[in-house]
């Protein structure tokens, strides 16, 4: 699968800090997504972790000192930099942001960033007063100007006991951010609506009809098309999942509101539409006003139902529609059953779940059904094979 850090070379700037424990785990993170750290260290972060640590962890041995011999050349300044495809600063210090501002160099790591012909990345970290302080806010502006990424700093308790903006992001944060970083921008312009999750169809004040949709592989699909350089809108049914960073999320409950949501979403028509939700079909006809009660021990309700509006078939029938994606749940014949799907809601792509019991799995399978025929994409966790549509969506668009 897809993954936009895989075998990247990251260097990782260590600074000095509480938060530098935290660069341990973010050195093993950015491996596990298959990238290469090395690791350069400031001579203060070497007072909160030895660098034996991050030789260990990083399988390369650790540079401090400007001046240090294994560099062939002795200029670590330019060899280091030129080997990595980004420089990444975690945790990034007060003190270091303003070197970084002012392109003062008085260790390998300024040095090296100034030297540096790729991609700067910080993440600060630091006490709440020291990043709220107006020099500090200066130099991430000058940063931001430079063309400097921040990411973070997150927000909640701090090493010194106080709690506010400061911390370092986790090292997960900071990989998917890197992974986003790296991603190619195959969405850049485009604008991407969708559904996601189940929808809750009301019977009284207090129960509901409903289905098992998690929601994660909407979210996911979101996510990869933001990363992907779009600008992208989700309209969720009830589910806990976080909103996806810079994903514009609106929460509905019912079918009903969820068609409702979306067509109030089609002025101006977005590029793409993708109908990931598992929207009930039907909807109780008559929602009573009050909690149903028990009258009898034979006593037992009987429903009727209405179809609610196919919210899919809906969008794909407007003038000028946008680029539909529909999502199939079969439990027999997949291929046939997809390809009829496809072509009676009227859409160019159909993405079929291979094996119906996928919701709230992390993990799914994948058989993507258009008019030129059939993609398999195997068994991957749910975020891959949002990156790996997202690339086949983007082939298919026009330019
Ligand atoms: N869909 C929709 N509105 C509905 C029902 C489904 O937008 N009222 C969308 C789903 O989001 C999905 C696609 O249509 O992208 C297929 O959903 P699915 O439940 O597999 O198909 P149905 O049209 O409901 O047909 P059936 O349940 O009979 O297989």
């Amino acid at each position: 699968m897809p993954n936009a850090l895989n075998g990247k070379k990251i260097l990782l700037g260590v600074t000095g800090g509480v938060a530098a424990f935290k660069a341990c785990e973010l050195v093993r993170e950015l491996q596990r997504w298959g990238a290469s750290v090395q690791v350069v260290m400031t001579e203060a972060a070497t007072h909160f972790i030895g660098t034996a640590s991050f030789q260990a962890l990083s399988g390369q041995p650790v540079f401090t000192d400007q001046w240090d011999g294994r560099i062939a050349n002795n200029m670590a300044h330019i060899e280091l930099s030129r080997q990595a495809d980004a420089i990444l600063i975690a945790p990034c210090s007060t003190d270091m942001m303003a070197k970084l501002a002012h392109g003062l160099c008085d260790d390998l790591l300024s040095t090296l960033c100034m030297a540096r012909d790729k991609p700067l990345l910080i993440a600060p970290a630091m006490n709440r007063q020291m990043w709220m302080h107006p020099a500090t806010q200066r130099n991430a502006r000058q940063l931001r100007d430079d063309g400097v990424a921040i990411l973070g700093p997150g927000n909640g308790d701090q090493a010194c006991g106080e709690t506010g903006d400061g911390r370092m992001l986790e090292a997960v944060q900071l990989t998917e951010a890197m992974e986003a970083f790296f991603t190619p921008k195959s969405l850049a312009g485009k604008s991407v609506l969708l559904t996601a999750g189940p929808t809750q169809e009301p019977i009284d004040p207090v129960r509901v009809i409903s289905n098992l949709s998690s929601g994660k592989m909407g979210f996911a699909i979101a996510q990869a098309c933001q990363r992907a350089g779009a600008q992208v809108t989700l309209v969720a049914g009830p589910c806990a999942l976080p909103t996806p960073d810079g994903v514009q999320r609106i929460d509905v409950r019912t079918a009903q509101q969820m068609h409702d949501a979306v067509h109030a979403l089609m002025q101006p028509r977005p590029d793409v539409f993708i109908a990931v939700a598992a929207v009930a079909d039907w909807r109780v006809a008559q929602v009573s006003d009050q909690k149903i009660k028990k009258t009898g021990d034979d006593d037992v309700p009987t429903l009727q139902f209405v179809q609610n509006p196919d919210i899919l078939a809906s969008v794909a029938r407007l003038p000028d529609a946008p680029f539909c994606v529909g999502f199939a749940a079969e439990s027999e014949d997949l291929e046939k059953h997809g390809e009829e799907k496809r072509r009676r809601k009227g859409i160019p792509l159909l993405v079929a779940n291979i094996g119906h019991a996928t919701f709230g799995r992390d993990d799914n399978e994948l058989l993507l059904i258009d008019a030129k025929g059939h993609t398999r994409m195997p068994l991957a966790a749910k975020t891959d094979l949002a990156r790996a549509l997202v690339l086949h969506l983007a082939g298919q668009l026009p330019a």
